[in-house]
């Protein structure tokens, strides 16, 4: 206890300025002054100068950080008897950073297909020159950093990548990381080989340097991860190219990631490890300061309102921020609001499926470099992690796979798309896979996943976040239709399919009228997008272009730009 206690404070900067206050023993989300914590942002962040929170940290600083503070405090001295309003201080900022964005410069992608195969397995015309505007698209994602931010990371908040990426698009200008598994399936269908591979190997550096991956390419995120997808992005690459030399050079490295997981996310339920999303940093998230505060305020005191912060820091790291699906209120329902957050206390489907994963393509990998110990210890752990979803998250009653509640020790028997996740993974025992199949066709008629146009939504409990009804997310419909695909049962099957053809022409039609591709749809409306959360609605965009091309690839010859069907009995 004792030297987990000064190493904390070592890495916080409590330590450095001498305080010793209960919450300043959390580490900061990263040791910067300006772009983590410290008066600075806090000035900054609450006087409410861009209408996004995230603004302001993807500043470049014009002079060094200590310079900076510097000046903040001759500023700051000039106003005695008053705080600096929002002209002064929008006028001070303006003066001492450069506009978000600038640390990349120009770059076309030399592995740039303008005609890549993919194009001539689309039978339908329409759909095809579809598929050529956003094989452009990528262009227009593309990022490279220029060579002065490995020089001069102290004046950025970007943490510095060697090879250009592919970004999701709008403000997020910067690599996320699990975008990137749906962004390199739908890069390696483009033809734009090096580029997924130059993405993997900043992933696999990445680990290297921080022991995991941050939630995106900023300093800011470095004290939480995202859904652990670079396993089977290798893996993807892998059955692409057949690169065993990758697919070997990596397995230490993703070992390391997974030993991360295990050791920083894992609790005993039922006698099982089992992984939840968490976050070990003290404060409001950085890129939301002033939204974090807002929502922190009506919690009795500081102990409680840092909880409060580190639940919404854990659902950050799901990748699902926000969402009903990780509320508990008192009576242990998912009523509430964001003070409801108890993203901690829950054992998500989805996560532990992806472990399972892991551990699964950690052990082939192992076995590529012939090692076999490895690929038998890894072996064992994917079979414990399916043991312990099949005993503890799969739910006999309800028939399909439920979160579970640790506070009241019971299932969450609410609709997430997630419930479905292991189908895609095939975390579950091949033997079964009929009775499976049959109950998961009657999960689906009873929740009436079929009804909706523009494809399943991701919960069904409208709370105005984004990660809830009527929202669609790209990632969760490819997801969807791979994991009831790999049940190679007619029906699901025949749903896939549909399922499909449902989210291909909804994406169509929305960009026929708009011209753009989307972070989000809705549900109840074919080509309707999405809205919701804290930000305004994001173009772009990287995941959901990735599933295209992967729908492409799977349905070309049958998918059609002219219609759906729905209400279907399966
Ligand atoms: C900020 O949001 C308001 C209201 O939505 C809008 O009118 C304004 O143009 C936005 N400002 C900027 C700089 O985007
Ligand atoms: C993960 O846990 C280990 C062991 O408890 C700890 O030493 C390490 O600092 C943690 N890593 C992160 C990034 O939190
Ligand atoms: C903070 O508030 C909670 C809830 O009212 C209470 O249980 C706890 O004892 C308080 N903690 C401190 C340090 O005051
Ligand atoms: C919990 O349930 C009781 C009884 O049904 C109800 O009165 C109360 O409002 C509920 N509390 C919350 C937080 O929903
Ligand atoms: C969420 O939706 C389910 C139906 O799927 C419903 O039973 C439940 O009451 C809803 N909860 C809230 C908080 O709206
Ligand atoms: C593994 O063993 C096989 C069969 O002996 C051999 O062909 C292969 O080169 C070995 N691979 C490595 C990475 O050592």
């Amino acid at each position: 206890m004792l030297m987990l206690f000064s190493l904390l404070l070592i890495t916080s900067s409590a330590f450095i300025n001498g305080l010793t206050n209960e919450i300043d023993e959390l580490p900061k989300p990263c040791p910067s002054e300006i772009y983590c914590h410290g008066r600075l942002l806090e000035t900054v962040q609450m006087a409410r100068i861009f209408n996004d929170s995230k603004t302001f940290v993807d500043m470049k600083l014009k002079e060094s950080p200590s310079l900076t503070l510097k000046k903040f405090d001759e500023f700051m001295a000039k106003f005695i008897d008053r705080v600096p309003d929002q002209n002064e201080i929008q006028l001070w900022v303006k003066e001492n950073f450069e506009p978000a964005g600038s640390e990349f410069e120009d770059w076309v992608p030399e592995d740039y297909s303008k005609s890549p195969e993919i194009l001539n397995k689309i039978n339908d015309k329409s759909l095809r020159s579809f598929a050529e505007d956003l094989n452009k698209i990528w262009l227009d994602l593309g990022r490279k950093m220029k060579k002065e931010v490995a020089d001069n990371q102290a004046l950025y908040s970007i943490i510095y990548v060697q090879n250009p990426v592919i970004v999701p698009g709008g403000r997020f200008r910067e690599f996320y990381y699990w975008d990137s598994y749906w962004i390199i399936r739908g890069l390696l269908l483009s033809e734009m080989v090096n580029t997924a591979q130059g993405m993997i190997r900043n992933f696999l550096s990445i680990i290297e340097r921080f022991g995991f991956i941050p939630n995106g390419g900023r300093i800011y995120y470095s004290m939480r991860s995202q859904p652990p997808l670079l396993a089977p992005m290798i893996k993807t690459y892998f059955d692409h190219t057949k690169d065993y030399q990758l697919a070997i050079a990596s397995v230490d490295i993703l070992a390391r990631e997974f030993e991360y997981w295990m050791q920083n996310h894992t609790v005993l339920v039922k006698g099982h490890r089992m992984a939840k999303y968490g976050d070990k940093s003290s404060g409001p998230r950085p890129e939301s300061f002033r939204e974090d505060i807002e929502t922190g305020k009506d919690f009795p005191n500081d102990t409680e309102r840092e909880a409060h912060y580190s639940e919404l820091k854990a659902a950050a790291e799901s990748g699902m921020d926000f969402s009903s699906r990780w509320f508990i209120d008192k009576n242990g329902t998912n009523n509430g609001d964001l003070r409801d957050l108890k993203t901690r206390s829950i054992i998500p489907v989805e996560l532990n499926a992806i472990l399972f994963w892991n551990a699964k393509i950690i052990s082939e990998f192992y076995g590529y470099a012939n090692l076999s110990d490895k690929q038998e210890e890894y072996y064992q752990m994917s079979e414990k992690f399916y043991k312990a979803v099949e005993e503890v998250l799969w739910n006999e009653e309800a028939g399909v796979w439920l979160d579970y509640d640790l506070i009241n020790e019971k299932s969450r028997n609410y609709f997430v798309a997630t419930n479905l996740s292991p189908l895609w993974m095939r975390c579950y025992n091949p033997s079964k896979r009929q009775y499976i199949s049959d109950r998961v066709v009657n999960y689906i008629n009873e929740n009436n996943l079929d009804s909706f146009p523009g494809g399943v939504p991701t919960t069904m409990n409208n709370s105005g976040e984004q990660w809830d009804k009527p929202n669609v997310w790209a990632p969760f419909q490819h997801m969807l239709i791979v994991g009831l695909d790999n049940l190679e049962d007619d029906r699901t099957k025949k749903i896939a399919q549909e399922w499909a053809q449902r989210w291909v022409l909804s994406n169509y039609i929305a960009y026929k009228d708009t011209g753009a591709m989307y972070e989000k749809y809705l549900a109840n409306e074919l080509g309707g997008h999405g809205g919701g959360g804290e930000y305004e609605v994001q173009k772009g965009f990287g995941w959901t272009n990735g599933v295209l091309f992967d729908l492409f690839d799977r349905y070309g010859a049958v998918l059609s730009s002219s219609g759906v069907n729905l209400d279907q009995n399966f």
